[in-house]
């Protein structure tokens, strides 16, 4: 399996922290990966990369400021912010805007680098942030628990004066990994992994070298392949039981069997059954399967019922599944799911990163050829996504 996406990225921008080189293992060849590395030489970060190994060094911050033109692009550029006020005493970020699967506003960052001392005004579209005595530690209380919120104020209240505590902090894995890494470079974090951080400020922080977990989603995502299409897939890498935790029992619970095996997990389908189930922070179901799992229970007898909590709008795979031959309804936040025989393989359109590997699986369940359009959305996340779906018999082409 791949190193996870939404802990390179954070772990990328650590680099900003230092100016000793980090050294990040595992490193996934992702869309998304390419445009934090476009960001981050922007501000004056020099990277190498060889095989799997990306080396980034900020001897020098040479701009803080991070252009709409690649913030809208990505919206996690926006983790940029805290470390640049933490390393350099004022930035300037673009605001990210609206995106397909919600509003995603980013008040709740800025409030907890408020809590830390720093003043924030918006101007011409630009969050404009300066500290210029330094972040202070304090307590930042989150209304919601944000991944890269949390992510944003633990990285900058490494190097703030005193003692920081995020209460409601996200408790995703990629939250844990940031931390080990940063605990790495001489960070004092603890409690990571719990909805209580402590982080105790320090004056430097030095290079380090780290591994990136493995992509729980990517994990998921390739579960719900092989049980779409009643084969047995093998997943390589160590300790995806663990961080698979947040799935597992919504898996069992609709027959995708998961038995760990020496070399990772195994998956296989026995008798799929409907399931209720609500997308929530970890360990809940996380969001980011809603879409895969959406596919496998149009074609799983029975109704399910799928409640999207996290994001407003990620039901856009909703009507392209309806075009294949799914019988979906949507009420609220819920979509009530009734399984169909089958689904006959048509032209859809992908509308979000997710969404875009919810049809693939779909497509590959269906009868008949389908044809996804802007898959641009899928090699944001999925590395060698194609590639590895052949190596397991799915007949699937990328047509360029
Ligand atoms: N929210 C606010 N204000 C804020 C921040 C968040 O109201 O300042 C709300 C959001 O609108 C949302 C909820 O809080 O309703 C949770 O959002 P969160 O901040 O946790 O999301 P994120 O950090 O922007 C990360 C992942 C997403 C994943 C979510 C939830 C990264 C780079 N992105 O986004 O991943 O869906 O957490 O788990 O880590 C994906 O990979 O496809 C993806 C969208």
């Amino acid at each position: 399996m791949s190193g996870a996406k939404n802990a390179a990225l954070p772990l990328m921008v650590a680099s900003l922290l230092t100016d000793k080189p980090l050294v990040l293992d595992n490193i996934p060849k992702l869309a998304d990966v390419k445009t934090m590395s476009d960001l981050l030489c922007m501000l004056g970060v020099s990277i190498d990369c060889s095989g799997k190994k990306m080396t980034l060094t900020a001897k020098k911050i040479c701009s803080t400021t991070a252009p709409y033109e690649l913030v809208k692009r990505m919206r996690a550029s926006v983790l940029v912010l805290g470390p640049m006020l933490a390393r350099t005493g004022q930035a300037r970020v673009s605001l990210p805007g609206g995106c397909a699967i919600g509003v995603r506003p980013i008040n709740l960052h800025i409030k907890g680098l408020q809590a830390l001392g720093a003043d924030i005004e918006l101007k011409d579209g630009y969050v404009v942030a300066s500290v210029p005595k330094g972040l202070k530690g304090g307590e930042v209380s989150f209304s919601i628990p944000t991944v890269t919120g949390t992510e944003n104020i633990m990285m900058a209240a490494t190097l703030a004066k005193g003692v920081t505590t995020i209460i409601n902090a996200a408790c995703e894995p990629e939250v844990s990994d940031l931390a080990e890494c940063l605990n790495g470079m001489g960070a004092k974090i603890s409690e990571h992994g719990t909805p209580k951080i402590a982080i105790e400020g320090v004056d430097k922080l030095q290079g380090t070298e780290h591994r990136i977990i493995y992509d729980r989603i990517e994990v998921g995502t390739y579960a719900i392949a092989a049980a779409i299409t009643d084969g047995e897939i093998e997943l390589i890498g160590d300790g995806l039981g663990e961080l698979m935790s947040g799935a597992t029992s919504v898996f069992e619970q609709a027959g995708i069997r998961i038995k760990s095996a020496a070399s990772g997990l195994l998956v296989s389908a026995q008798d799929l059954k409907p399931v209720n189930v609500a997308t929530e922070p970890f360990p809940g179901f996380p969001t980011d399967l809603q879409a895969q799992l959406m596919a496998i229970m149009c074609v799983t007898s029975g109704t399910s019922v799928i409640t999207e909590n996290i994001w407003e709008n990620r039901f856009l795979h909703v009507p392209e599944l309806c075009r294949m031959g799914a019988d979906i309804t949507l009420k609220g936040s819920s979509a009530i799911v009734r399984g169909v025989k089958s689904l006959q393989g048509a032209p859809v359109m992908a509308t979000d990163l997710r969404a875009s590997f919810g049809l693939v699986l779909a497509g590959l369940a269906a009868k008949g050829t389908t044809v996804i359009d802007r898959i641009y959305h899928l090699v944001r996340g999925y590395e060698n996504a194609v590639e590895k779906l052949q190596a397991c018999g799915a007949d699937i082409e990328e047509i360029l």
